[in-house]
């Protein structure tokens, strides 16, 4: 898609979605930020996006946004707040992809999940809900479309730590292929910039156990993580009355048996990202002071 035309980015303020905004500018095109709540525009509007607020969940905010886009990239999660996965990440992408192709919009990238469509992956609504909009811009006929899946978020290893602790549900000793959210963003960006069509696959180079991902980064800012395995049963009860803590238990049932894993080569050979490995990720992570 030409340098110079406009790609509106929902999903801006997230971290897929952000690192996109920062590439795609990098790269020259114009980027319009869809935005829910207006004081979290600054950040955006000081890289050089411009911001429209909206809700994918509320189709009438839509038109404004796509007016005059050429393209649009969704990295939408949904979450306490924000809705259950089939309301944002289902009906919202769908009505995203609706308003679109009402303006006029040529390219559509989506940034879905490694496995969406896995059949041990049904149970779980974050995968279940992106594999069913898959199927839906697949079937677009006016817009061309590529569809991102990314593997595991390096920051996704933030999440189980307290202190040097890393509590992480299941056994998992299946291999799983790790990213990071900014070369998902630069792959986004190179996605509008080479025209590139169809479904990808995008890991970085390491793919390991989440015990040998914390032995990594653990060793790049030279500090002993203890990665502890409670049994993903021991979230189902809980899981009854908050339902994300349910959906998480089914995410993490779901890669005990299946593990997340899959060839790097895509990245490097389709869109031509060089990822940083999981020892570079932790390296910057404790230089940031984000790790203790
Ligand atoms: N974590 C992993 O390892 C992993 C692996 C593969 C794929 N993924 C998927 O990758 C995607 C992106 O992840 P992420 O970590 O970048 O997500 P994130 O940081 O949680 O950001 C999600 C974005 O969606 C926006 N959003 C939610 N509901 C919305 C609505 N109704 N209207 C407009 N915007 C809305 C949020 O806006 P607000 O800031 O206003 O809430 C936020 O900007 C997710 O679908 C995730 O499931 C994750």
């Amino acid at each position: 898609m030409e340098r110079g035309s406009r790609v509106l980015v929902a999903g801006a303020t997230g971290r897929v979605g952000s690192a996109a905004v920062r590439h795609l500018l990098g790269a020259g095109y114009e980027v319009r930020a869809l935005v829910r709540r207006a004081e979290k525009a600054a950040k955006l509007r000081e890289l050089g996006a411009e911001v429209v607020i909206g809700d994918v969940t509320k189709p009438d905010t839509l038109g404004p946004a796509v007016e005059g886009c050429r393209g649009v990239f969704s990295a939408l999660a949904a979450g306490p707040g924000r809705g259950d996965a089939q309301s944002v990440e289902y009906r919202g992408n769908v009505n995203l992809l609706r308003a679109a192709e009402a303006a006029g919009v040529r390219r559509f990238v989506y940034s879905s999940a490694l496995m969406a469509d896995h059949p041990l992956a049904r149970e779980v609504a974050e995968f279940r809900e992106k594999a069913h909009f898959e199927g839906e811009l697949a079937e677009a006929r006016n817009v061309s479309h590529a569809i991102l899946r990314p593997a595991m978020f390096m920051e996704t290893l933030l999440m189980p730590l307290q202190g040097p602790v890393a509590f992480v549900p299941g056994r998992q000793r299946l291999p799983v292929s790790w990213i990071s959210a900014e070369d998902i963003g630069r792959a986004a960006a190179r996605a509008f910039e080479r025209d590139i069509e169809g479904r990808h696959e995008l890991a970085g180079p390491d793919r390991c156990t989440w015990d040998e991902a914390y032995a990594r980064i653990g060793e790049a800012g030279r500090r002993r993580i203890t990665v502890l395995h409670p049994p993903v049963a021991a979230m189902s009860l809980p899981g009854r009355f908050v339902p994300q803590v349910g959906d998480l238990a089914r995410m993490f049932a779901f890669f005990d048996a299946a593990g997340y894993a899959t060839d790097p080569a895509s990245l490097r050979e389709v869109f031509g990202v060089e990822a940083i490995s999981l020892r570079e990720w932790g390296e910057k992570v404790f230089r940031s002071g984000t790790l203790g």
